[in-house]
């Protein structure tokens, strides 16, 4: 049986989304984008009433008061927006006092989040070597909103995790038509190593988001992507 999917931000993502959604068992229902849900007017009750989840990848200026009205409206939700992880424990908040659920990540590919796993380890290993410095570097597009990315703020967050404590130099471009490249490196008087992930599309993330989004049906609790995809 097929499962009602609301769209919120019906952009690069939103658009692929869709595409996708019925190869995963979703019926788009409800599209929103900033004409229909300007200060969150398109989440109504009418308009959610049969709705199973939502996948929201609009604004930052949007997102949060977007997740505290669909936790309201007791919609589970997939997020991929990037820019409000400092707002994260208040929207956390929200789907606790709903008893809705929610899936988030600055990057819904497998293989970012596989990446994500390599980054640590190498931190974790060069944490007790201090002839090793540490830079980030990352690449999108030239219509995204925030610099540096989501993903790349989060690889950083990881590294400090591992025990990574020194100084991590980060720079992003924005150019073009790119996807999004993320590179982590380390650098010593004898080697370089570096480790680098590049999406090829928009498709792994669409793919990630909507293999979240039929996790997430009719469940409860906040959860990040990679506890899902690695237990
Ligand atoms: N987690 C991941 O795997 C992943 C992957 C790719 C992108 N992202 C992130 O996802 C977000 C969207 O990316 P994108 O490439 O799809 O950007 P985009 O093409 O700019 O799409 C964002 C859409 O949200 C709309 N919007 C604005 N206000 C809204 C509101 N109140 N309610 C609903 N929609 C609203 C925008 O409308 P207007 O343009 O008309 O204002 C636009 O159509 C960004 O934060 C990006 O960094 C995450």
């Amino acid at each position: 049986m097929s499962m009602n999917l609301a769209i919120v931000g019906y952009g690069k993502m939103g658009r692929m989304i869709e595409q996708l959604a019925p190869e995963y068992g979703f019926d788009v229902k409800l599209k929103l984008d900033v004409d229909n849900n300007a200060h969150q007017k398109g989440l109504t009750p009418e308009n959610f009433r049969d709705i199973d989840v939502a996948v929201e990848f609009s604004v930052p200026d949007a997102v949060v008061g977007n997740l505290l009205r669909l936790a309201e409206l007791g919609v589970n939700a997939v997020v991929g927006t990037t820019g409000w992880t400092h707002e994260l424990s208040r929207v956390r908040g929200a789907v606790e006092k709903h008893g809705t659920g929610l899936v988030w990540a600055p990057n819904f590919s497998i293989g970012m989040n596989v990446f994500m796993r390599l980054v640590s380890e190498a931190a974790r290993l060069l944490a007790a070597q201090p002839e090793y410095g540490a830079w980030g570097w990352e690449i999108h597009h030239d219509a995204k909103v925030d610099a540096p990315s989501g993903t790349m703020l989060k690889l950083v967050e990881l590294m400090k995790r591992a025990g990574y404590d020194r100084r991590v130099d980060v720079a992003s471009n924005r150019a073009g038509k790119m996807p999004g490249t993320h590179e982590i490196g380390f650098d010593s008087a004898a080697d370089t190593i570096t480790l680098r992930h590049q999406a090829r599309s928009r498709l792994g993330f669409a793919s990630g988001a909507l293999t979240a989004a039929r996790w997430v049906v009719g469940k409860k609790g906040f959860y990040e992507f990679s506890e899902i995809l690695f237990g």
